[in-house]
């Protein structure tokens, strides 16, 4: 079955094509992030009008690329929700309008439950059940999943996300939108131990996360050094990245313990972080269980993993081809 992708929740226009048998065909990503960036973050009206701008060449891309007509396309995936609802509408008109002229079923996807399939793209992928470490601008949870569609969630972020903490960081620090490679980048020059800053939620005995009390923790030490230079920047940046990391780290390890699984599956975009990527591939092998990365292009928001999880949800939902349609901005992964 050829199903064609297509994401627009937020800041990326994401275009694939995805054989259920030959796996991902072409995949194609416009990203807004130069655009947003004088503006410090996302300014939803300007990424609902850049995704109109985009969709359709991206859409011609693909086709071209997986050698595929329009009507090759046995299904549509989208991204109904969670995101910006003007930015959700582009993606999903457009979707639906396909399957009524092409007469194909399209089917609405959870933008998380593409995150969390992802990594089924690589190769090998996991086999199921798994952990999943979801970490994003928008979310911080740790999944258990059994199978495509059956997830139940072990604990989650009581307030900013992992991917927010790095934004908001970033921008205490000075350095420019989006936050987690800049933060990143930085630590790498920065002292280990030169500022060591809180673990929140550490010893909580549950697999919640928390924060923003990091950030403040950052804030107050930036206000402490009165113009911080160029190598305090980056030991602040340091104490903030292993604080995270050491978080996402022990807790994964938890609900590894708690659910007696051993495989370990990180996906959303602070997944492409290259010192989390180190920590687990260690604490992997020390603890002798298996940690799947999704490549890290594939980390960030794509059609890809949209296309795939539509696959897996054509499986329980036929779909629909009557071109009605309704965006969901705030939507649970448990209703999807
Ligand atoms: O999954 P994603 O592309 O979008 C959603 O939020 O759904 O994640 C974006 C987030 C941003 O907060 C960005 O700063 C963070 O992922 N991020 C990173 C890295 N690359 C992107 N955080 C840490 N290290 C990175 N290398
Ligand atoms: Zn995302």
């Amino acid at each position: 079955m050829i199903v064609l992708g297509i994401e627009t929740s937020c800041d990326e226009t994401g275009v694939a094509i995805v054989d259920s048998n030959r796996g991902l065909l072409a995949d194609a990503l416009h990203s807004q992030i130069e655009m947003h960036r004088a503006y410090g973050g996302v300014v939803p009206e300007l990424a609902s009008r850049d995704h109109v701008r985009r969709i359709i060449p991206l859409l011609d891309q693909v086709l071209v690329e997986a050698d595929c007509r329009l009507r090759d396309i046995d299904a549509i995936a989208v991204t109904a929700g969670p995101g910006l609802g003007g930015a959700l509408l582009v993606g999903t008109s457009i979707a639906h309008s396909l399957g009524v002229v092409l007469d194909r079923p399209v089917v609405d996807v959870h933008h998380l439950e593409g995150h969390l399939l992802s990594p089924m793209l690589a190769n090998p992928p996991p086999d199921f059940p798994f952990v999943a470490l979801l970490v994003s601008g928008g979310h911080t949870q740790l999944m258990q999943v059994q199978a495509p569609g059956a997830y139940s969630l072990l604990g989650e972020t009581l307030d900013d996300a992992a991917g927010e903490a790095f934004d908001k960081t970033a921008h205490l620090l000075g350095l420019g939108y989006p936050g987690g490679p800049s933060v990143s980048k930085l630590a790498t020059n920065g002292r280990p131990g030169a500022f060591r800053f809180p673990r929140p939620m550490l010893t909580s005995g549950d697999l919640n996360f928390s924060f923003s009390g990091l950030k403040t923790a950052v804030l107050t030490a930036v206000r402490s050094q009165h113009a911080p230079n160029d190598e305090v920047c980056a030991d602040l940046a340091r104490g903030f990245v292993d604080a995270v990391v050491d978080v996402l780290a022990e807790k994964s390890l938890a609900a590894l313990r708690k659910t007696g699984l051993r495989r370990l599956v990180v996906a959303g975009g602070v997944g492409a972080n290259v010192q989390l990527r180190e920590r687990l591939r260690r604490d992997a092998s020390t603890h002798e269980h298996q940690v799947f990365f999704p490549a890290p292009a594939l980390c960030t928001d794509n059609g890809a993993m949209i296309a795939l999880a539509g696959i897996a949800k054509l499986k329980r939902d036929s779909g629909s081809r009557d071109g009605r349609f309704r965006v969901r901005p705030r939507w649970s992964l448990a209703d999807a």
